[in-house]
């Protein structure tokens, strides 16, 4: 289990790095074996930043990340790398994560080097094979290719065929789909669910509503760094809560899925802009909400600023202070 606690990141930014971007804020979620998380934002809010946390590919500023209990924040050498041998992501852009030099033999070698150097060249063969049949492409059509060569579809999948060569645990895919055509789309797709029946688990990084909609279990909406809403995907895309996700699901005609209108009392669901003097809603009214852990959250996991409004079912504050407590109980 991949557990992120109160996890921050502030980049410097400015000519001496003298000032800071708070790029996510008190960011708290997991992502269980067999499971599909999608975390979803427009852009700039904040969802790579916590890829690249997560594979340690950026240091975090505040919070924890931890894999099955063990911190990973400090972890070095041998641990980094028994880290890596559970989590592995696969990002964005399939062509410029490829050297252009180096076809995909190659490429897949170089796992080999730093993961299985005493391997037999027959047991590696095996491997390799094993792990293109796994994302379904022919080791014969693809192995002595360069990137350009490859399709972004096969290129994609060879990046998580590479993941596979190990025995990952958990699959951070940032936006893997985007950049695919529509009918390579669907083939992702499904080995993504293959891999989930297999037992990973998968935080799929999108700001696709209708395909973190399909996909995953459990839903975290990012809005600005911060999480707004985050809950079992029906209930978050049937029974929105906050003002920012029903305007996203709104605004986004190809999401198959109706949902009515409920009054929370927060007015009209659409055209909502944060409001300077609205207090927040949830945190004001519920008992034991507020910028503490919220009730029946998981022990010892406080959920700063979000409150559980139904089982497993989390809201954001609607309006924050200056200083990141919620709005309706000023600190
Ligand atoms: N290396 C960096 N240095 C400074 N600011 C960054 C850096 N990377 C991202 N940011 C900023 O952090 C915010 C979140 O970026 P990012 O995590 O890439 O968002 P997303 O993946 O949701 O589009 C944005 O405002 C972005 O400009
Ligand atoms: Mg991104």
């Amino acid at each position: 289990m991949l557990t992120l606690e109160g996890v921050s990141k502030a980049y410097k930014v400015g000519t001496f790095g003298g000032k800071e971007l708070p790029a996510v804020q008190n960011v708290s979620f997991e992502v269980a074996p067999g499971e599909v998380v999608s975390l979803i934002g427009e852009s700039g809010s904040g969802k790579t930043t916590v890829g690249k946390m997560i594979l340690r590919l950026i240091g975090i500023t505040a919070g924890r990340i931890s894999l099955d209990g063990n911190d990973i924040s400090a972890i070095k050498g041998h641990d980094l790398k028994a880290y890596y041998r559970k989590v592995q992501g696969v990002f964005q852009d399939p062509f410029s994560s490829f050297n252009p030099m180096f076809k995909a033999d190659h490429v897949l070698g170089m796992m080999r080097d730093e993961y299985f150097p005493g391997i037999s060249a027959a047991a590696w063969a095996s491997k390799v094979e094993g792990s293109l049949e796994s994302v379904s492409l022919n080791p014969g059509q693809v192995l002595n290719k360069y990137p350009h060569q490859l399709s972004g579809g096969q290129l994609q999948r060879l990046l998580i065929a590479r993941a596979l060569l190990l025995e990952i645990e958990i699959l951070v895919a940032d936006e893997i789909i985007s950049m695919l055509d529509a009918s390579t789309r669907i083939d992702v797709v499904n080995l993504l669910g293959d891999l989930k029946a297999r037992g990973l688990g998968i935080l799929f990084i999108t700001h696709d509503l209708s395909l973190g909609n399909y996909i995953s279990e459990r839903t975290v909406i990012l809005r600005q760094g911060r999480i707004v809403e985050m809950g079992a995907t029906p209930a978050v895309f049937g029974r929105p809560l906050h003002p920012y996700t029903r305007m996203l699901i709104e605004s986004v005609p190809q999401v198959h899925q109706k949902w009515e209108p409920i009054d929370v009392g927060i007015g009209a669901a659409t055209g909502w802009a944060p409001a300077t003097t609205e207090p927040c809603l949830y945190h004001g009214a519920r008992p034991g909400g507020g910028t503490t852990a919220a009730p029946g959250g998981p022990a010892g996991l406080a959920r700063p600023g979000l409150a559980e409004v139904e089982d497993g079912h989390f809201v954001g504050c609607v309006q924050f202070n200056p200083d990141g407590t919620c709005g309706g109980r000023p600190a």
